[in-house]
């Protein structure tokens, strides 16, 4: 990178297409954890980008939970999404220390750039912007993740590189 933000962390690889076989593979891994709910959410939304409405009755069954129930796990936690993310996942620092730090103008002008707003997927599925409440980077402030990697420091050229991997 030739801004002066830092990146901190390997991006992680693309998502699997959702099958149901895949998906019970994944249950079947965490079932016997404590509390597996969240395990198996994380590692769904991990795995597939997000969490598909067709898993939820599979967690519900091996979990001998309600489907309501599972909905409710993924709702109240407000990182898991039931759509497809789009091929880029920008999610960008809003939590104090980031806000201290100019995140309020730079999530702006990331927004901007992405020609996309925050909580949502832009119509032709380039791209997914999310807000995010500490990265465990305020040292770096303003931070953002870009597909997975870790970025801090964040200034106008950072958010030209990060809009230009979003085009690509
Ligand atoms: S507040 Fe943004 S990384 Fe901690």
């Amino acid at each position: 990178m030739s801004s002066g933000y830092a990146v901190i962390g390997e991006a992680r690889g693309r998502h699997e297409a959702w099958s149901p076989a895949r998906g019970s593979e994944i249950i079947a891994d965490h079932l016997a954890m404590e509390g597996a709910t969240l395990p198996i959410l994380h590692a769904m939304q991990e795995t597939f980008g997000y969490v598909p409405q067709d898993a939820v009755p599979l967690i519900a069954d091996a979990l001998n939970l309600s489907r309501a129930e599972v909905h409710g796990s993924m709702t109240f936690y407000h990182d898991f999404r039931n759509e497809p993310a789009g091929k880029h996942i920008v999610k960008v620092c809003v939590a104090e220390a980031c806000q201290a730090a100019g995140g309020n103008a730079t999530s702006e002008r990331i927004a901007k750039a992405l020609d996309c707003a925050f909580g949502e997927t832009r119509p032709d599925g380039q791209v997914t912007l999310e807000p995010i409440y500490c990265l465990g980077l305020c040292s770096c402030a303003p931070s953002a993740m870009v597909n997975g990697r870790l970025v801090g420091r964040l200034d106008d050229e950072a958010v030209d590189e990060i809009a230009a991997e979003c085009r690509s």
